[in-house]
């Protein structure tokens, strides 16, 4: 390799550093993972998310962050509703199948899962479960957050142990994602 290609790899090789020290950065916000259930009446599909939170008491509310390009998006849409099933520790196998693209398949057909009395998707396995009813949403550069209102929900394993995002590893990819700079 020459001089000046040896200089462009260190050069690389440091942005790679910084990118890699931005995502463990970002690992270091907890966050739990769920599957976010959706239903139109025509179509119904699941998706993995971290990107949840609580973010108000009265009324109560959820902000739900959502790349607009999942095949979920526009049946959350349709429906403005969408149920948040809570995995356990013992779960990042749930994780990773419905953190999988559902390119034409119903990933739902392998799992064991009913509807809720509103029609949205229940893991049988979930520890708990919510239902949300979309009250709006705002541009958040690639995702939409949208805000969502509580309407029901379940602690379904009190005991259990949430699955939280840091031990899904790279699971979902993010590593490659991050800037190589703030
Ligand atoms: C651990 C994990 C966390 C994820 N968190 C989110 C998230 O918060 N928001 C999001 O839009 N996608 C998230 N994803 C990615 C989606 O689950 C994934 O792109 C999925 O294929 C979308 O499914 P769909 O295209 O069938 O709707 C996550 C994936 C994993 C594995």
């Amino acid at each position: 390799m020459s001089t000046a290609g040896k200089g462009a790899a260190r050069i690389r090789r440091g942005l790679n550093d910084m990118s890699d020290a931005i995502a463990k950065l970002f690992r270091s916000l907890t966050h739990g993972v769920y599957v976010i259930g959706v239903n139109d009446g025509e179509r119904h599909n699941a998706f993995t998310a971290a990107w949840l939170c609580q973010v108000a008491f009265d009324p109560l509310l959820l902000a739900l962050s959502v790349n607009p390009g999942h095949s979920s998006w526009k049946i959350l849409k349709a429906a403005g509703r969408f149920s948040v099933n809570v995995l356990g520790s013992e779960q990042i196998e749930l994780a990773a199948h419905f953190g999988k693209p559902a390119a034409g398949l119903d990933k739902l057909a392998s799992v064991p899962w009913h509807y809720s009395a509103r029609r949205m998707p229940i893991l049988d396995d979930a520890l708990a479960w919510l239902e949300c009813a979309y009250s709006h949403e705002t541009e958040a550069g690639d995702h939409v957050v949208v805000i969502a209102r509580v309407i029901a929900g379940e602690v379904i394993k009190p005991d259990a142990i949430p699955l939280g995002y840091r031990e899904t590893g790279d699971l979902d990819g993010s590593s490659g994602l991050y800037p190589e700079s703030f």
